[in-house]
This record gives C-alpha cells, structure tokens and sequence, in this order.
C-alpha cells in the first residue's frame, strides 16, 4: 500500500537509482503510464493522469486464499512548487474525472509529492490528479523551464510485507535441496511441503493458501527451486514525463519576432522589386 511505502522510505518515494518504492514490495512488472501537458502556463489547473491499465476480468489471490479483484494506487511525483489545485479552482469537466479520488502529499512538508490508492481497479484504471501549476510572479522559488515527472503505478497485492514476510501472493522456494517425502494440504486451506534432506533431516516448508503445490512426491528439489505456481497477476511499473512552465511573455515574444521577420522579408521583396523597375527604366535609355 502506498502508506507502507511512506513508512519505509519517508524521505522519497524515488530512490537514486530512479526506482519507485513500491517496485520493493510489489515484484511483479506491469505497464504504468503517465500522461501530463507538454507545456502549462503559471498559475494554471491541468490534469496529470497515470494509467494503470490491467485485465478486469482476472482475480487474485486474497490473503485468506480466496480469489478477489484488484484494487490499484500511484504515487506522483510533480516538479517542485506543483501541487493537487484547490477544491474552488478545478474544472467542472476535471471534478468528474476525479470523483472518489483521495489525494495524500507523501511527507507533510511536500506537496508535489502525492498517493492515491488503493482504489478498486474496475473504476478506476485511469487515476486522474488535478494539478495547480505555479507562478513565479508571487512565487520566488518557482521558475520557468523544463521538468521532470516521476509516476508508479501498482495493481494487486504486493510480494513482501514491510516487516520482511512474504505475502501469500508469492511463488514458494524450497529453502533445502533434497527429496519430496510428503505434501499435506491443510484443512484451513494451503499446504505443507516436507523435503528429506541428504543429511536424513526433515524441512517442512509452509505454503499459505493460494499458490498450488507445481511437485510431486519422490521429486527431487534444489534450494530456492520454486515448489508451487505464482499466483500474482498484479503488478507495478513506473513511468517518467516531462513539462515545461512557459512564460505567456516568452510566447508573445516569440510571437513579436515571427511578425518581424515577416515584414523584412515583405520588405526586402519590395526593395528587390523597387531595384528591378529601377534596372529596367535604365536600359530603355
Ligand atoms: C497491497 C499499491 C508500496 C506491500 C497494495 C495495494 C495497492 C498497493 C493498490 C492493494 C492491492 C489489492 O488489494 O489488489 C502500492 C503503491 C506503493 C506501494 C502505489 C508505492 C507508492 C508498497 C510497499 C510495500 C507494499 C513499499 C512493502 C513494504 C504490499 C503488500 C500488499 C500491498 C504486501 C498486499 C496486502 C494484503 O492484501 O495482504 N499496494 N503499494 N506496498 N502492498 Fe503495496
């Protein structure tokens, strides 16, 4: 969940390398997609959306082994002095899209760092920010220029929990090599997988219920050999945008140069004309 993600890494959600917490926990990689402005005008309200598109019609495994539909979260990660627009300046159109939406900053003092989530991923595979862009008119720490957007985006159940256990969405391994003697499946559901080592000793490995034992008794097992399918169908992936804060003054500028250059070219088309109708008086005398 993304609060675990704020408690195990309250600093950022974006370690050095580039990767996105959440990918500790939730091991399975699936797309995840951000779409945000090219450019956005100071002081403006626009939609960041991070898709994180997935099959509804499959289900996962719940913690009790039952079978349940996913549920998806995202982290956000805007440029400095970017935050989620206040209730009174979001757009009719953007209110919609963003219904049901609850938007968390990831540490108290940061507000372009945001989570959502988790959200059941029927209705919600198209997560929507509405995302206040800021003015360096009043703000003395914002400026105009080019920025970088970071996103993750999750669907499922992750693999670890914070304390280091493993979830049951998780392929089992055998932790000894040796052979199979025994699989008993367990009443409360899942299953214990017993290895006779070479030694003569016995490892009983646990499987919580979900997963389905993939060995057979007499098989022989190396460590770390996967005992039972993978039940996840979930998944995390991250995605990184750009934007630019454009000046309106720079693009009236900007503007103000093309009308120029036009009118030197009219200009210098005139005055080539002018000298034609000059050359040609002169040879008639
Ligand atoms: C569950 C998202 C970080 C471990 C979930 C769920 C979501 C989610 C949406 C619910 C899935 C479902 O019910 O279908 C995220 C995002 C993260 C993040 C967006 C980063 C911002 C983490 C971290 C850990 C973790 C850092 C481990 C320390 C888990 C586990 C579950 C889970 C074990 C399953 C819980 C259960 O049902 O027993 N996460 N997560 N997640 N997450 Fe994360």
């Amino acid at each position: 969940y993304p609060f675990w993600a704020q408690q195990t890494a309250p600093e950022t959600p974006r370690e050095a390398t580039g990767r996105i917490v959440c990918a500790n926990c939730h091991l399975g990689a699936k797309p995840t997609d951000v779409e945000v402005p090219q450019s956005v005008l100071p002081d403006t309200v626009f939609k960041a959306v991070v898709k994180v598109p997935y099959d509804t019609s499959v289900q996962q495994v719940l913690g009790d082994g039952s079978k349940g539909g996913l549920n998806v979260g995202a982290v956000l990660m805007l440029p400095e002095g970017f935050k989620i627009a206040p209730e009174d300046r979001i757009p009719e159109e953007i209110k919609e899209e963003t219904e049901g939406m609850y938007y968390q900053q990831y540490r108290e003092d940061q507000d372009n760092v945001i989570i959502v989530g988790p959200l059941p991923g029927e209705e919600y595979q198209e997560l929507v920010f509405p995302v206040l862009s800021p003015d360096p008119a009043t703000d003395k720490t914002a400026h105009f220029g080019k920025y970088a957007v970071h996103v993750g985006g999750n669907r499922g159940r992750g693999q670890v929990y914070p304390t280091g256990q493993p979830s049951n969405n998780i392929v089992y391994k055998a932790t000894a090599a040796g052979s199979i003697t025994d699989i008993q499946e367990l009443e409360y559901g899942g299953y214990e997988v017993t290895i006779q080592t070479v030694d003569g000793s016995e490892v009983v490995e646990s499987i919580a219920a979900g997963a389905q034992p993939i060995v057979s008794i007499g098989d022989s097992v190396e460590v770390a050999q996967p005992l039972t399918t993978n039940p996840n169908v979930g998944g995390f992936g991250q995605a990184d945008g750009e934007i630019v804060l454009q000046s309106s003054a720079r693009i009236t500028g900007l503007l103000g140069f093309f009308v120029l250059i036009i009118l030197t070219q009219i200009f210098l088309v005139l005055k080539k004309k002018q000298v034609e109708k000059v050359q040609a008086a002169e040879m008639n005398f």
